[in-house]
């Protein structure tokens, strides 16, 4: 079964059990900047889930795109993917578990013809936060799963939540048995030997969680999640999604192009390329900051790929045009877009390749400065350095040197990376306190306020405001930040008034360290993300702000007194200036 006649049995399938089909919402989340992409199904739905009326009802269906980053550098295998498809059905407030549970058994085994053997299921095994799910369990009974096949497991495996906070709940699990041998006695569906794969999820909203506390809600929902392209290979009976229709065309174009059989960088090549088109079509553009970032460095990946199988970058086009036909019958917007969506690939590729070229030159240098030495081995020290001055990626530099019939040392290469990694998480804080003239109970202050005003004026002119820059003395803060426009009186006082208004609230000011992946998952700010080390501090102000940062800051924000706009001015092209004080 092809993925899009499984998009329509779904969406029929709830139609005609009540649902109202409402459209995708893009990938890039329209109200909500806390997150960089859509991750799952029910994020554009959270008001609905906590309780607001939904203009379609309280049964509703879509097909929802979804990106989901932290695996990136793990696509290439046979599993992993960035851009996905996810297939969901809600219930908000309507019915609960057995008839989303009887649902979901009649989907798999009466429209998707999968015979129930295969299925097993898992449910939640019960804390002190929740009970053990048994109803769910019966209720599966009931449906036409054994006992032996329903598994118990606690909230690493059957709770739900997207984050920290939220509507969230127990959940139960549908797995797909591949008929694979067992690894062991123990097999068990939480097993990633393979044997089972994860089909679909059900949810059953009805906690809240904040501060690591649960409440109940006022509705008790339903949220589910299948994924298709996994679906897709699944009934295809592939090993991959790479060998659904989905991708096969370009794998193929892909392999017919390539002068090596380099099968992991052909995923790559197409699934960053599938993932970078729908970022671009829905409005992303790369950039060094939060999502543009994470586009830029799709983009790169893709580009470096292609040059590791040898494929002309003159094909890009051809490549993208053919993805365009592949999915348009999915996503017609692509049809719409697709000059665009070309001409964003093409001119970040030209500028990456730039880069790459600038380190090419430096290290055919390195190469036949070491040759002119009779040396035959190139260092970790030599690699980074490359990297460091030029940008030029590692692997780059050691595909290069082992051409050249060079032996390669990588044994350093971590060591140097983490050191230097080190260095900048100490050069980010140093160049704050470089900042700060000296660091005193007045400029600690002015540093938070700064916060206070970039989250100020993202409320004011929008999401797309940032940080370009800061500079704090004892008497005033300086903040630039992009807008193409002078403010109005109305936004300067907007603004302020913001600021003051989270001063008066007197909001709690919190650090975390956390990984930068996960930093930036979280929707934290940050001006340059490729500054930062892997490991960031974060700092959150109530909930009005969170930014990847040195710090030091107040504890709570009622300590900065008054805030006020004394000056707005032009800084640069599209870049503003307020200078502001707290008295
Ligand atoms: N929101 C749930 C998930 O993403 C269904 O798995």
């Amino acid at each position: 079964m092809k993925a899009i006649e499984i998009r329509n049995k779904y969406l029929k399938f709830f139609e005609n059990h009540g649902h109202k089909v409402i459209p995708s919402s893009p990938l890039i989340p329209e109200n909500d900047p806390s997150v960089l992409f859509t991750t799952a199904g029910m994020q554009p739905l959270v008001p609905y889930l906590l309780g607001e009326k939904h203009p379609e009802g309280k049964r509703l269906t879509d097909y929802q795109k979804c990106l989901r980053t932290n695996d990136i550098d793990e696509v290439g295998d046979n599993r992993h993917l960035t851009y996905f498809e996810m297939l969901g059905n809600w219930s908000l407030g309507d019915y609960f578990k057995e008839e989303s549970i009887q649902m979901s058994y009649d989907f798999l085994t009466k429209e998707l013809g999968i015979p129930a053997e295969k299925i097993s299921v898992t449910c939640f095994a019960g804390d002190e936060d929740c009970p053990r799910d048994e109803l769910t369990a019966s209720c599966w009974e009931k449906a036409g799963i054994p006992k032996d096949r329903i598994y118990f497991y606690g909230k690493d495996d059957n709770w739900w939540i997207a984050g920290e906070e939220g509507p969230c709940g127990p959940d139960t699990e549908m797995f797909y048995d591949t008929g694979k041998p067992k690894c062991s006695d123990n097999c068990q569906p939480s097993c990633d030997c393979g044997k089972y794969v994860e089909i679909w999820n059900n949810v059953f909203m009805e906690y809240y969680k904040k501060d690591g506390k649960y409440t109940k809600l006022e509705q008790k929902n339903v949220d589910t999640g299948l994924g298709l392209e996994r679906m897709a290979m699944l009934l295809q009976g592939k090993q991959t999604p790479f060998d659904t229709e989905l991708f096969s065309p370009v794998m193929e174009r892909l392999q017919s192009l390539a002068k090596n059989d380099d099968i992991a960088s052909r995923r790559i090549v197409a699934e960053h390329m599938r993932a970078s088109m729908m970022i671009i079509c829905d409005g992303g553009r790369p950039s060094n900051l939060d999502r543009g970032y994470i586009l830029r460095r799709l983009i790169r990946r893709m580009t470096r790929h292609l040059n590791k199988l040898q494929i002309d970058l003159n094909e890009l086009p051809n490549l993208i045009e053919l993805n365009v036909e592949t999915l348009k019958e999915m996503y017609p917007e692509l049809e719409s877009h697709k000059q665009e969506i070309k001409d964003v690939i093409v001119a970040e590729k030209d500028k990456f390749m730039k880069t790459l070229n600038n380190g090419e030159r430096e290290f055919n240098k390195v190469i036949n400065r070491l040759k002119n030495q009779g040396i035959n081995k190139i260092d970790g020290k030599t690699i980074f350095n490359l990297y460091e001055t030029y940008g030029f990626p590692p692997e780059v530099t050691k595909d290069l040197a082992t051409e050249n019939g060079f032996e390669v040392d990588l044994s350093e290469v971590d060591k140097l990376f983490k050191e230097h990694q080190e260095k900048s998480r100490m050069g980010s804080d140093q160049k704050f306190k470089g900042g700060l003239a000296e660091q005193n109970e007045k400029t600690i202050a002015y540093h938070t306020a700064t916060h206070l005003l970039n989250a100020a004026l993202k409320k004011v002119i929008g999401p797309s405001s940032h940080q370009r820059g800061s500079n704090i003395t004892t008497e005033r803060m300086r903040f630039d930040f992009n807008c193409d426009h002078k403010l109005t009186p109305e936004e300067k006082q907007a603004a302020e008034d913001l600021v003051n208004e989270w001063i008066k609230a007197d909001l709690p000011v919190t650090v975390e360290t956390m990984k930068k992946e996960d930093a930036l998952k979280s929707g934290a700010e940050c001006m340059f993300i490729e500054k930062y080390p892997d490991e960031v501090t974060v700092y959150t102000i109530g909930n009005v702000s969170k930014e990847l940062c040195g710090g030091p800051h107040v504890k709570h924000t009622g300590e900065l007194g008054h805030f006020k706009i004394v000056k707005e001015e032009a800084s640069s092209q599209g870049v503003r200036r307020i200078k502001a004080i707290l008295e």
